[in-house]
Order: C-alpha cells, then sequence, then structure tokens
C-alpha cells in the first residue's frame, strides 16, 4: 500500500502543469507526507483502507494536486475523513491538455454520457453526515469523473459540500450542475478556492455554513441503559471507532498474573485493555488476548508510547505491535507531554494511515497541554488519559475536552493503589453504596460512567474483576451525582 502511494505521488508529479488553460504556471501544493518507508509496517493482516474519523468526509478528484492541497486543510480545520477518488486510467499529461481539442479530457467533458471507472468504493459513505467535495474546473465544468462518483454512491439525508480549484475561473454552475445526481442530498453553495488559500479562510469558510458535525460524537455522554452487568455499553470515539467504555488497567499486572487478569476479565465480558510500553506487560496482554477464544475484533487494546521513546517513534510502534502480536492497535497513546512529543504523534498519525493503529490520543495532558499541542498535530485525539476518581475529578479539565468532542478516561479511577484505604472507606460513599446493596467500587466506578468519564480499573483479582463490571443494574440519583462531586479535594495522587 504504501509503495502504491510512492507511485501515485511520483505518477502526479510528472503530470503537473499540464491543467493550466494557459502559459501560466500553476501552483500546486507540495504533497503530504507519505508513510516513511523505513521500517515500512508490517502489512498483515490487511488492514482496510476505507476512511475513517468524525461525522464529516472530504472526498477529491486532484491531477495535480491543486485541490488535493484544499482538501488537506479542509481536513484539518474540520477534523475530517478524507477519500481521493482514483480515476481506473490514470490521467497523463497529454490526457489533460488544454490546447488540444481532441485530448482525452475534452472529450470526456464535451460527450453528456461520459462516465470515466474509478477504482473502488467509499464502503462506509453511511457513517457521515457532510461530504465535502472537491474538483479541478475543467472548461467551467466539474470532470467526469465527479459524475461517476456521485452516480455510484447513494447520498440520501447527506449535506454535500462542493469546493474547487481553478487557474481563474469562479465555480460558476459546476456545482449546480451537480444536483441531479444526488437528488436525495441537501446541497450547499459550491466554492472555489486558490490552491494556496489560506488555513484560516477556509476555517472560516466552514463555520459560516453552521454544518454542525462535530458535535455529536457525544464524547462525555454514555448510553448506559444499553448495558448489563458483564457487557459495558461503547462510546464512538472521533476516529469512529466503538470504544467499551469499561476496561481493565494492567498497570503493575506481570507474567502469569497478567496473562490469566487478562483472561479472567475476558470470561467476565471486559472487552477493553489498557497497557503500556513502561508497565512491560504488553507481550502478556497479547498473550492473554489470542488464548482467550475471544474474537480479535472484539476486543480493543490500548497501549502508549513513553516518552523515552519519543525520538525514534516508528521503531517503538513497531516493537509494540511485535510484543503485542494481535495485528493492529486499538488505541495508542502519548503517555505524558515531552520533548518529541508532536513527533512521536505525528508517527502513530502515519501509522493511522496505514491501518495498523486505529485510533490516537494522550495520557496526562490538561488543559494548558492540550491547547498548546492541537494546533501541531493533524488529528485530534479521540481520547486524553488523566488522573480522576473522587478526591481529584479535574471537572474544568473533563469539560474542556468533552467541548472538544475527545472522550475522557480516568487512571486511578479507584484512587489508584496505596491510597484506597480512604476512598474505599468514605462515609458518603459507603453510605450510597449500602442504600444501593453495592460495594463503593461499584459506586466509583458507576459515578465516572454517569459522569461522562470511562474507567479502567486494575485488578488481578477475579472476584473484583467481576464485580467491576456489575455496575449496570442500579444508578446514582442526582443528589447521589452531587454528594459525590462534593468528595472533590484536588487531591492528586500521582505527580504527572
Ligand atoms: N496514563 C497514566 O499515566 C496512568 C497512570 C496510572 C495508571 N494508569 C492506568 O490506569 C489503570 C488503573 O490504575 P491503577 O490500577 O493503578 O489503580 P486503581 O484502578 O485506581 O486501583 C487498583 C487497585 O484497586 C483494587 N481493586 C480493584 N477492584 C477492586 C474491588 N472491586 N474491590 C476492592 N479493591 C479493588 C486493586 O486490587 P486487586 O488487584 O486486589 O483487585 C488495586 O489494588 C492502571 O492499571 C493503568 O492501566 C495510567
Ligand atoms: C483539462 C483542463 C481544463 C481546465 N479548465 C480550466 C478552466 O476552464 N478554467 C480555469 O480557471 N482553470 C482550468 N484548468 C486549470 C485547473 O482547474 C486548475 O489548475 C486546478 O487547480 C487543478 O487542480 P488539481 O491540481 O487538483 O488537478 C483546467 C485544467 C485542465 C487540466
Amino acid at each position: 500500500m504504501l509503495i502504491s502511494s510512492l507511485l501515485l505521488m511520483s505518477g502526479l508529479a510528472l503530470s503537473t502543469g499540464a491543467c493550466s488553460p494557459t502559459d501560466e504556471p500553476v501552483k500546486t501544493e507540495e504533497p503530504s507526507p507519505v508513510p516513511d518507508p523505513d521500517p515500512e509496517p508490517n502489512p498483515d493482516p490487511t488492514p482496510d483502507p476505507q476512511p475513517t474519523g468524525g461525522r464529516a468526509l472530504v472526498v477529491y478528484f486532484s491531477c495535480t494536486n491543486t485541490t488535493k492541497g484544499v482538501a488537506d486543510r479542509i481536513v484539518e480545520a474540520s477534523d475530517a475523513a478524507t477519500w481521493r477518488i482514483e480515476p481506473e486510467v490514470a490521467y497523463t499529461s497529454e490526457d489533460l491538455n488544454y490546447n488540444n481539442s481532441s485530448s482525452r479530457a475534452n472529450r470526456e467533458q464535451n460527450d453528456p454520457s461520459a462516465r470515466p471507472a474509478i477504482k473502488g468504493k467509499c464502503e462506509n459513505l453511511a457513517d457521515y453526515d457532510v461530504v465535502f467535495l472537491g474538483y479541478p474546473i475543467w472548461w467551467g465544468k466539474a470532470p467526469k469523473v465527479i459524475f461517476t462518483f456521485l452516480e455510484s454512491h447513494d447520498f440520501t439525508g447527506k449535506t454535500i459540500v462542493p469546493f474547487c480549484t481553478s487557474h481563474s475561473s469562479g465555480i460558476g454552475s459546476s456545482d449546480t450542475d451537480l444536483h441531479r445526481l444526488a437528488t436525495g442530498a441537501e446541497w450547499k453553495q459550491g466554492r472555489r478556492f486558490g490552491g494556496n488559500e489560506s488555513k484560516e479562510t477556509i476555517k472560516n469558510w466552514i463555520e459560516s455554513m453552521n454544518l454542525n458535525f462535530n458535535n455529536n460524537t457525544n464524547a462525555g455522554v454514555f448510553d448506559l441503559s444499553k448495558g448489563t452487568n458483564g457487557n459495558a455499553p461503547t462510546v464512538k470515539l472521533s476516529s469512529g471507532y466503538d470504544m467499551p467504555i469499561l476496561g481493565l488497567g494492567t498497570y503493575s499486572l506481570h507474567g502469569a498474573t497478567c496473562v490469566n487478569s487478562v483472561k479472567a476479565a475476558l470470561a467476565a465480558g471486559f472487552r477493553k485493555f489498557d497497557t503500556a510500553y513502561i508497565y512491560g506487560n504488553e507481550e502478556e496482554v497479547g498473550q492473554g488476548v489470542r488464548e482467550s477464544g475471544v474474537p480479535r475484533e472484539e476486543i480493543f487494546v490500548a497501549t502508549k508510547l513513553y516518552p523515552n521513546q519519543y525520538s525514534n517513534p516508528e521503531a517503538a510502534i513497531e516493537e509494540c505491535l511485535r510484543k503485542l502480536d494481535i495485528g493492529y492497535i486499538d488505541l495508542m497513546l502519548l503517555h505524558h507531554p515531552g520533548a518529541n512529543d508532536v513527533k512521536a504523534y505525528k508517527a502513530m498519525e502515519k501509522y493511522v494511515a496505514a491501518g495498523k493503529i486505529r485510533s490516537i490520543g494522550v495520557s496526562c495532558y490538561y488543559v494548558k497541554e492540550i491547547n498548546e499541542f492541537l494546533p501541531k498535530v493533524n488529528i485530534k485525539p479521540v481520547l486524553v488519559q488523566n488522573e480522576v476518581h473522587p478526591y481529584y475529578q479535574d471537572t474544568e479539565v473533563m469539560e474542556h475536552l468533552h467541548d472538544l468532542g475527545i472522550v475522557v478516561e480516568a487512571w486511578y479511577p479507584l484512587g489508584g493503589r496505596g491510597h484506597q484505604k480512604e476512598l474505599l472507606s468514605d462515609p458518603v460513599l459507603s453510605e450510597i453504596a449500602a442504600k444501593h446493596n453495592k460495594s463503593v467500587v461499584q459506586v466509583i466506578l458507576r459515578w465516572h460512567l454517569q459522569r461522562g468519564v470511562v474507567a479502567i480499573p486494575g485488578s488481578s483479582n477475579p472476584d473484583h474483576i467481576r464485580e467491576n463490571i456489575s455496575v449496570f443494574d442500579f444508578s446514582l440519583t442526582d443528589d447521589e451525582m452531587a454528594r459525590i462531586a462534593a468528595l472533590d479535594r484536588n487531591e492528586k495522587h500521582d505527580w504527572y
């Protein structure tokens, strides 16, 4: 897949310049970086190359990467996924010769029935509410491959936002001409951009349309009615993947204890695991998953790169894939802010593009850290894992992350080892637990979930593990939630 991307890029470079209707050179964007082929991610099992992410999709056709440059900026500004329309037969420079009246492009544009074949289909178009549709202007119109794309997909109920690039022409009727090809869609007015249009202009344009597609990830609202004891519900991450909202934390679990805890958790119904390079147990977590008999695709495994790995992230990711040995990683986080964290995150982004990591996020990033980090990366973190428990509720950070559409996950959800005596015997929590005939731990876990925070309690005790996933047969009242909120002491149990 990487090699074909590289060939594709060089093929496009060969045809650069052929699109101009005059002799004036056309400014094109630099192609986006493609995944570093050295070391090349292990291609097996073959990942699904379909787009994932958000509720908006940017689909575009581009011969000389001008439209691609604008599409990339829309992706950046809107956190959208992207899908490139590739013609079955690529356009050569001669095919695109503006001055040749019998060039392929010219013939197609003048033939009302021309529908140049395109490679593949955008299989999960159904996942997106808004489709930005980009193309270069060819003799005042959209290229016919756009017609092929529209006619071969179902746009019922979607919003389509056309955009184009050109040498100098406006969008004209090139967008309204397309309406009849997807009548079930709501069409927004299209817009023409220059190849070097600023990020800010593009951002303002998107905001002006009030498309409202990023607010519905519901990062902080879980549907707990879908859970039963032994079966935790999921939350949809902004990558498009579903993640269980309760998982097993594996920090401090090692060797056979770790393998057995993972298996006990899977038997109890857990489908999510949290490990990290620094825990030294990725191999055991992978072993537990492989030996459990539960299908791999039903299990969600998260791991983390440690700051001492950020300077050589590709090697670290490869090591992690090898140690886990479960094909792909569901979620990879940066464990802490640190030198080269953006570099490491960008390496993870490349592995997302290659299908070896499905979702990426960070840990121990608070308001300042996340605000500084977001503008430097291309894929918004789907999740932030931070210390959260009744004595350290971190409400401001949680609300900020939820507003950004980022899921919040609690580490030390039970206060952390060595801090539990006081928390697990807290009088308010004990009283609430007695009232519901549940344990204090169950009340704390239920509180996390009702607050919209994912929890990953650590345990090597099968009885505790079963107890921890049995929190779906009761609910805390508003008054009980308020009483637990009042327990906050801003008391952090670890320094990071
Ligand atoms: N990103 C970060 O920087 C960071 C930092 C710390 C932790 N983490 C992650 O967060 C996870 C959770 O943190 P943690 O494991 O350190 O702390 P924790 O989940 O707050 O507490 C774990 C402790 O709770 C006990 N426990 C679990 N269930 C219980 C129950 N039902 N009744 C009584 N005791 C129970 C466990 O003992 P038993 O084994 O006896 O059940 C263990 O001693 C970690 O495993 C790790 O994956 C991440
Ligand atoms: C066959 C052909 C016809 C074109 N017709 C026009 C045109 O009518 N008006 C215009 O301003 N630019 C025209 N152009 C220039 C392209 O619209 C412009 O270079 C565009 O940004 C290329 O986008 P791309 O790099 O994504 O393929 C034409 C280019 C080609 C190849």
